[in-house]
């Protein structure tokens, strides 16, 4: 078992495990104490998981509640989350108890947004079930949901009370959906360097526990030294611009991490090409990706990406900020014009897909 504590506006445990979710109310009991306790799950993880700790919390005195949708990024919207609202005001839930995000990163944002937001705050505590939300989307307070207009539109920063990770759940996750977290694996790694990056030549799983300490870790310096993303947390972004806009471009046909590599792969060719980096670190960037089966190119044309991604932001600024890769272990942030895009997407396409689309 491992635990670490993330000191930000709040400051919280995550615990790390083989096997917790039998002993889950020890771990929960300090902060739900005699409390209410909402488990917001998917339809997916709640049969799986769901019931058992619903009952658990019963033996142990509290009223607990299941509040459960259909899994997937589509029910990441306002109308799940109004729900849920009127589901924890009907429920009676008060400003003393707790909801318990069981679930991957859709569950987390999800229940997170809604804890945030229910009565000005109540307690959350983030359960991760998928490999994604281990490593990435259930520490450092990212809540929200999907408007019509685009992703993560509607949110805030809100951090969990605890957050408790039993990674025997990933024994019934899709492996196209753990193969997908291992692309924020890599991302940390290539952020990081060190041990994490080391630890991306072996086998993955008899060293899980680690792999998710250490992406846990990488998280909450991030996070502490940047809570609200104002500079150090958009490292985090690394591959994000481009990745978004070939999701996009996909209809999500190409999942978030599968999405991510691409856009970290092309970052690392357009970074060689410029001399950012040697075409070594590309190349070993590359490697990484190609090892754990997630992609390293796409056939969209440096045109569609770039108009993507300037829709995607058009919001903002006519400078964007670009993770640029220096070497493994060492990123920068760079303002990119939008004028700029169209040229660096193309020197990160392979020469045989430029200009072509798919
Ligand atoms: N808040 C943040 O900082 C942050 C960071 C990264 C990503 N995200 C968000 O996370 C979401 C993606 O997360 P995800 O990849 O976990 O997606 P997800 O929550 O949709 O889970 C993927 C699929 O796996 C299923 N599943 C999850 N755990 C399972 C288990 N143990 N056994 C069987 N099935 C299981 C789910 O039901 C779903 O079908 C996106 O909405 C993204 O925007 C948030």
């Amino acid at each position: 078992m491992e635990k670490l504590t993330v000191r930000a506006s709040g400051s919280y445990d995550v615990v790390i495990g083989d096997g917790l979710l039998p002993d889950a109310v020890s771990y929960l009991s300090p902060i739900i104490r005699n409390g209410a306790v909402t488990i917001v799950s998917d339809d997916k993880v709640y049969p799986l998981y769901g019931d058992a700790l619903k009952r658990r919390l019963a033996a142990n005195g509290n009223k607990a509640y299941s509040f459960v949708f259909p899994n997937g990024e589509r029910s990441k919207n306002a109308d799940v989350y109004i729900r849920l609202l009127n589901f924890l005001a009907e429920s009676a839930m008060s400003r003393a108890d707790t909801v318990v995000a069981l679930g991957g990163g859709v569950v987390g944002d999800m229940a997170g947004f809604a804890a945030a937001t229910y009565m000005r705050g109540i307690k959350v505590v983030q359960m991760p079930t998928s490999l994604l939300a281990a490593v990435d989307s259930s520490v450092g307070g990212k809540t929200g949901i999907d408007l019509k207009a685009g992703k993560n539109l509607a949110g805030v920063f809100y951090q969990p009370s605890l957050v408790l990770c039993d990674y025997r759940t990933f024994d019934t996750l899709d492996p196209a959906e753990f193969t997908g977290g291992m692309a924020e694996v890599i991302k940390h790694g290539i952020l990081a360097g060190g041990e994490l990056r080391e630890l991306l030549y072996g086998p993955i799983k008899p060293n899980l526990e680690k792999i998710i300490r250490l992406n846990v870790q990488i998280k909450r310096d991030v996070v502490e030294a940047d809570e609200r993303e104002a500079g150090a947390r958009k490292l985090l972004n690394l591959g994000h611009t481009i990745g978004h806009a070939v999701e996009t471009l996909s209809s999500y046909a190409l999942s978030h991490g599968q999405s991510v590599a691409i856009g970290t792969c092309l970052t690392a060719r357009i970074c060689a090409k410029q001399g950012v980096c040697s075409q070594a670190v590309a190349d070993e960037v590359i490697k990484l990706f190609t090892l754990h089966g997630l992609p390293t190119e796409t056939m969209y044309s440096a045109k569609e990406i770039a108009d993507t991604a300037r829709l995607d932001k058009k919001r903002k600024t006519e400078l964007i900020t670009w993770v640029w890769i220096e070497d493994l272990g060492r990123c920068v942030l760079k303002d990119i014009p939008m004028d700029d895009y169209e040229h660096l997407i193309s020197l990160g396409l392979q020469q045989d897909n430029k200009g072509k689309a798919s």
